[in-house]
Order: structure tokens, then C-alpha cells, then sequence
């Protein structure tokens, strides 16, 4: 593991365009179980409360699932060393952007400057009608949201299964994936597309992969140059180290 850390950092330095792919793995450390795996979302809740059709036919049965998942118990998570040690490195120079698939909130938070953000965000609710968005953080949860203007049901501000894929956020995590020299997947198992794309697409384009996943994952075998088996912060934590002791 230490040779793999070391040829890590050495890649690391010798980027010029580094970007960091993120999933739901890189927020278990900050209290927020993943979907998939032992203890996923999806083991105890049905995906189907995220699809948008569902949504849109029974929003009162879909908000009692989504406030429990995304509002009870995230509200107050907070970004963990991997999330921090990102940030750093992007003050550093060395990580141009994040193209994440969480809806957390925690790059951000954490001090991450340019993030992608593949599926949107929770912090925010928005009209399916008018468009109009709103800070979840300001609205009771404990009745279903109605937008002021038109009186919709107002939806949380990330996709369901069955809705495209923010514009702004496509876009921008094609063309960064395809200026990457370099990827560091943190937390995903690559099973979920079109954002597992954008890794391989980096790779298409000549990019090196370094992987930090505790398991391996569809990325591990088909694209990945440097399999960091371990934890996101105690990996990205010693990685940090080794880089500031070169620069
Ligand atoms: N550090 C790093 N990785 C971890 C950790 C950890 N402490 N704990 C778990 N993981 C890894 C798991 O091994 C797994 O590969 O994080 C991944 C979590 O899997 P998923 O929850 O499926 O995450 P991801 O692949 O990002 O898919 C999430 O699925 O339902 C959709 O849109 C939803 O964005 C969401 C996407």
C-alpha cells in the first residue's frame, strides 16, 4: 500500500489538470450511509421514492420517505477530512474541480471552490412549475412544501430516476474530464450512469486514474491506474502529508 501511496503522490505532482470524482462513499465518514453495500439507503428505503413520476402522482407518501432519508438525519452532517483535504488541495492549485454525484452540500461546505454537482443539490427545493427555488433550511419540513407563487408541491433540488441531468454540471464535467491528465475516484462504485461516465471519458482522453475505495468497484479492474484500498479520509489524509512534504 505505501509503494501505491507514494506512486500516488508522484502522479499527483506531476498533473497539470487534476480533478476529483466523488460518490456517496466520500460522505459515510460524515455521518451519511451510501446507497449501495452493506448498510445502503437502498437496503432499507424503496428507490422508487425517488422516481419522478411517483413523485409527481403521490408527492405526500414521496416527501414522508424523502424527508427522512435527505432532511432528518443529513441536515447537520458536516464535511469530513476527505472533503477538507480536497479543498486544500484545489487552494494548492493542484485540483482544478470536483465533479461529484452527492447532493450533500459538503465540497462546498468543506471550501471546495469549483464543484459539478452531477445530480443537484438538497439544500435547496424548487418548483417543478415556476422554477422559483427556496433554502430547505428555512421551510417545516413537517407539512409537504408548497411553493408560495403557484402552490405545486415543491421538489427537492437534486434528480429523481427519470430526470436529466443538470445542464450547467454536464457540461462543465465533460469538458474538465476531458482536459483531466488526472482522476481521483473517491467513493463510487461506478455503477451509476451517465455519471460514472466522465471518469472513463478522462481516461479516454489520456488521463491516469487513481482510485480510493475501501472495495473494488467497476472502476477498479476496467480503468484504474492506482487502487488505493482504504477509507476516503484516512487515505486522502496521508496523501496530503506525502504532497506537502514534496512541495
Ligand atoms: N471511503 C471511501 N469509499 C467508501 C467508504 C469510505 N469510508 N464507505 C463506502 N465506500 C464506497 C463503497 O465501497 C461503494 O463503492 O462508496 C461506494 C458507495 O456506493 P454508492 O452508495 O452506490 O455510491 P455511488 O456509486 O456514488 O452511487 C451513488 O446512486 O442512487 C444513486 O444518484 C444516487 O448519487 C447517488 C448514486
Amino acid at each position: 500500500m505505501q509503494d501505491s501511496i507514494e506512486s500516488a503522490i508522484d502522479i499527483i505532482l506531476k498533473s497539470k489538470f487534476a480533478i476529483v470524482f466523488t460518490g456517496a462513499g466520500i460522505s459515510v465518514e460524515s455521518g451519511i450511509p451510501p446507497f449501495r453495500g452493506e448498510k445502503g439507503l437502498w437496503n432499507k428505503y424503496d428507490p422508487d421514492a425517488l422516481d419522478l413520476n411517483n413523485f409527481h402522482l403521490n408527492p405526500f407518501d414521496a416527501w414522508k420517505v424523502i424527508k427522512e432519508i435527505f432532511y432528518d438525519f443529513f441536515q447537520d452532517s458536516k464535511p469530513n477530512d476527505a472533503h477538507l483535504v480536497i479543498a486544500e488541495l484545489e487552494q494548492l492549485g493542484i485540483i482544478k474541480a470536483v465533479i461529484t454525484q452527492n447532493i450533500d452540500n459538503l465540497h462546498y461546505e468543506a471550501g471546495s471552490k469549483v464543484v459539478y454537482e452531477f445530480h443537484g443539490n438538497s439544500r435547496k427545493l424548487v418548483c417543478p412549475y415556476c422554477g422559483k427555488k427556496v433554502l430547505a433550511a428555512e421551510i417545516d419540513l413537517s407539512n409537504v412544501p408548497l411553493c408560495e407563487s403557484c402552490h405545486a408541491v415543491l421538489k427537492p433540488d437534486f434528480i429523481f430516476f427519470g430526470e436529466g441531468i443538470p445542464e450547467d454540471a454536464y457540461r462543465n464535467s465533460v469538458n474538465v474530464s476531458q482536459n483531466a491528465d488526472l482522476v481521483i475516484i473517491i467513493g463510487s462504485t461506478g455503477e451509476v450512469v451517465p455519471a460514472a461516465s466522465m471518469p472513463q471519458l478522462a481516461k479516454q482522453y489520456g488521463a491516469k486514474i487513481i482510485e480510493v475505495n475501501p472495495e473494488k468497484t467497476l472502476f477498479t479492474d476496467s480503468i484504474t491506474d492506482i487502487y488505493l484500498k482504504g477509507k476516503a479520509a484516512e487515505i486522502m489524509n496521508k496523501l496530503l502529508i506525502g504532497i506537502k512534504q514534496k512541495i
